[in-house]
Formats: structure tokens, C-alpha cells, sequence
């Protein structure tokens, strides 16, 4: 069976889905991996490095593709390339499949096979393969350095002979995988953080990395799967009310609320980073889908009264070795549900692979997806998914653009 991992296309994305090593461990099963020359130049892996793992490299991405069974990426590929994708292949990405619904058509029209990694059921069985949680971790430590680099004062408190600085106060709001790793990310820098989130869980996990939780008179908002559920815009108009002195006494904010299948919560008004000091810092991981922030421009830093508020962008690229190496290992152990005797024979009743399943055979499961596309709903379709129409992202993708605006 002969595994294909191309080059990604998505503008500034620079990770790669399966490294070297890794490539070596599945070259290991028996399995012939293909990759496309160049595929792993953006997280610094070169060509020579992948042949020394065992994989072959191929020219292009029709020579990578050519008599291929299975292919991995990080991103969804653009409707131009899954049109290139040989009939009856398989292939397991970060989809965002209603969002890009226009390329599972296309993907459906080559009858092929899809897993959509953003799908995968929040389960013990699966934490191996959880590549939101990978990615939310290099997103959340790359949230905390980009705060102490944008931020002209000292993380830490420093007793000098010529006086005492005092430590650098940081907010982190939003307390799930990627909000942690901020969290911890600042503390080691030597900042004082406080963190607050709408789920009661939370607490525990902020107060165990030595940070103080912030605790407001308001209700807790549990989802499903120990996500956060929608908040009405009256609870959330009060939780700015509430969180407004919080924000003003920070020198760094860092934001990373989502919701399932919707735009982030705004958590800090334009009016609430006013209240900042000249020179304090926004730092909003949610602007791929919104922003937390109602001054957040993705991609952009924009310097709003004297307070830089940071929308950053697909945070995982910006550290592509590392992400790509965490991905990489997600892939590889989902491939272990997928791949029996080095040939695909996935257990269609496995709740992993009916979770993230999206196409099988050409016939689109995933009941979002059918729906987005306005087509009646399969007779054996994907429910574990229903509630989670898009997942939260840790992607450059915002759920809300279509293929078309992408390009
Ligand atoms: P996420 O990326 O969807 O959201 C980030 C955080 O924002 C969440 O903690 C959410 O509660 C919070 N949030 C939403 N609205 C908010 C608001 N208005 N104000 C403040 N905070 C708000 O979530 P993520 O990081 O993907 O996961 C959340 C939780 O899911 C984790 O903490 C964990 O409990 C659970 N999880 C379970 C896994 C497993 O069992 N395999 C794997 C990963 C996460």
C-alpha cells in the first residue's frame, strides 16, 4: 500500500503532515511512503532527510498521487487539487468539511474516502490522535511569547541594584488546551496570570499551574464533550461587565474562547482594551474565527490608543517543526486504526472512524456537510458529529469562508 504526503498549498502554511521519524516508523510497517520533493522544506525537513527515513520522494504531486491508496495533509486540499486526487483514495486532513463543503464535493465526486481530524471524538482512546489539542498547545505557547515580545516591559519581577521592576500582570481568557499552555507559557517567563473560563472545570487546571482563577457571579457553561456552550449575548454583554477591571489592570490579555461551530465569543469590547494602559497587549488566538477581540483584524497587529492587539493567524505554522511533528504522530496513531496487515481496512463501527469519517466511498456521512451542500441526509450517516457542524479551530481557515474567498 503506498502512502502519498504532499506539499500543503494554503497561503503561509508551512507545516507538513508526516516528519521524517515518522515517516521511518510507518516506512517501518511495510507501508511505501511517498513525498512530494519540497513537502517538508517549510518545517525545515529536507528531501534527503526523508529518503534517509525510508520514504521515496517524488517530483511533483501527481507522481506523489500516482498508484496511491492513502493521503495525508495537514490542511483541506483546494477544490483544483482534490480534483487531481486518483478515484477510490483515502484521505485523512484537518478538513473544516463544512466550511470548505464545496471541496467535499469534489472529494464525493472522486469516491474517495475522507477523515476529517477536526471531527474526532473527544475520547480516552483517542487523545493520541487529538490534533486540535496538539496544535492548541504550539498555538497557546506561541500566544505567550508573542505576548512578552510585543509587551515593552519585563515578564518577570527583577531586584536590581538600580530599583525593582515588578512582574507583568497577564489575563489569559479561555482556559482550554491552548489557553493552559499560555498560561504556563507566561508563568515560566515569570509573569503573575490570572485566567478565567465560562467551564467550572477549569478552575482546577488554571489554580494547578499556579495561576489565580478569576471567579465571576455568573452561571457556568457547560457544553458537551467538555466544551463550552454558546452564550447568549445578554451573559455575555454581562461577563464584559464584569470582566471590564480585570482587563484594564493587565498588561497582557490573552484570548482563546471558541465555541463549536460559531464565531468566538467577543470577550473584550473596543471600549474594554480602551480601558488598558498605553502600551498593554491583546493577544487573540481566536481570529481565525472571529476574534475574542472587537479591535482583532487577522493576521494583522493593529495599535488601537496606544494598546497592540495581535490577531494571530494559524499560530501552528509559526512553529512548523514542532507542530508538524506533534501532527505527525497524530496521524501515524490514527493510521493504526486505518491500516490492518498494511492494507486499509478501517472498522466502519469504530467510533474514531465513524466520528471523523466525512466521505466513505464517494457517499458523503457527515450530516453538516450534506447539509451544507443542500443534499438529503444519507441512510447511514455520521450523528456522533451532528452538534459539532464546524469544530473549533486551531486552523488559518475561518469556518466562515467558502474555497472561493480562500483563493
Ligand atoms: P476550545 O478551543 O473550544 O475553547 C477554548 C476555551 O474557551 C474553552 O476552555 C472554553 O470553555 C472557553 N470559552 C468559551 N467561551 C468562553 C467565554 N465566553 N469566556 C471564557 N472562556 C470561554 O476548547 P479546547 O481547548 O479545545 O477544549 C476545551 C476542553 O475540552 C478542555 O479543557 C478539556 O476539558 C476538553 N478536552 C478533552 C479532550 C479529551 O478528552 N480527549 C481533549 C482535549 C480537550
Amino acid at each position: 500500500m503506498k502512502l502519498a504526503v504532499l506539499k500543503e498549498s494554503r497561503p503561509g502554511e508551512r507545516r507538513v503532515a508526516i516528519v521524517p521519524e515518522v515517516a521511518a516508523k510507518i516506512a517501518g510497517t511495510g507501508i511505501s511512503v511517498e513525498v512530494e520533493a519540497g513537502a517538508g522544506s517549510g518545517a525545515r525537513h529536507s528531501d534527503g532527510e526523508y529518503a534517509d527515513a525510508g520514504a521515496s520522494v517524488a517530483v511533483d504531486a501527481q507522481a506523489a498521487l500516482n498508484g496511491a491508496s492513502l493521503v495525508v495533509r495537514v490542511q483541506a486540499p483546494t477544490e483544483q487539487e482534490a480534483a487531481l486526487l486518483p478515484l477510490g483514495t483515502s484521505l485523512v486532513s484537518l478538513l473544516q468539511p463544512v466550511a470548505l463543503s464545496a471541496t467535499v464535493r469534489v472529494l464525493a465526486e472522486r469516491r474517495a474516502t475522507v477523515y476529517s481530524l477536526d471531527l474526532l471524538p473527544r475520547i480516552s482512546r483517542a487523545q493520541s490522535m487529538d490534533a486540535l489539542s496538539s496544535q492548541a498547545t504550539v498555538s497557546g505557547y506561541r500566544a505567550g511569547l508573542s505576548a512578552a515580545e510585543h509587551l515593552a516591559k519585563f515578564f518577570p519581577m527583577f531586584m536590581t541594584a538600580a530599583g525593582t521592576v515588578p512582574p507583568a500582570k497577564v489575563l489569559v481568557m479561555g482556559a482550554g488546551v491552548a489557553g493552559l499552555q499560555a498560561i504556563a507559557t507566561a508563568r515560566r517567563l515569570g509573569a503573575v496570570v490570572r485566567a478565567y473560563d465560562v467551564r467550572a472545570a477549569a478552575k482546577e487546571e488554571v489554580e494547578s499551574l499556579g495561576a489565580r482563577f478569576v471567579e465571576l457571579d455568573l452561571e457556568t457553561q457547560e457544553g458537551s464533550g467538555g466544551y463550552a456552550k454558546e452564550q447568549s449575548a445578554k451573559y455575555l454583554a454581562r461577563q464584559q461587565e464584569l470582566l471590564a477591571a480585570e482587563v484594564a489592570s493587565s498588561d497582557v490579555v490573552i484570548t482563546t474562547a471558541q465555541i463549536p461551530g460559531r464565531s468566538a465569543p467577543v470577550l473584550v469590547t473596543r471600549s474594554m482594551a480602551e480601558g488598558m494602559s498605553d502600551g498593554a497587549v491583546i493577544i487573540d488566538l481566536a481570529a481565525d474565527s472571529g476574534g475574542n477581540c472587537e479591535l482583532t483584524v487577522p493576521g494583522e497587529e493593529v495599535l488601537h490608543q496606544g494598546v497592540m492587539v495581535v490577531g494571530m493567524t494559524n499560530p501552528p505554522s509559526s512553529m512548523p517543526t514542532h507542530a508538524s511533528f506533534l501532527y505527525a504522530r497524530n496521524v501515524a496513531n490514527f493510521l493504526g486504526l486505518l491500516v490492518k496487515d498494511g492494507e486499509l481496512a478501517p472498522d466502519p463501527d469504530d467510533e474514531i472512524i465513524s466520528g471523523t469519517c466525512v466521505v466513505r466511498a464517494g457517499e458523503i456521512v457527515h450530516v453538516p456537510t450534506a447539509e451544507a451542500l443542500g443534499l438529503s441526509l444519507p441512510s447511514e450517516t455520521n450523528q456522533a458529529n451532528h452538534e459539532l457542524e464546524t469544530p473549533p479551530s486551531t486552523d488559518p481557515i475561518p469556518a466562515r469562508q467558502t474555497d472561493e474567498e480562500q483563493q
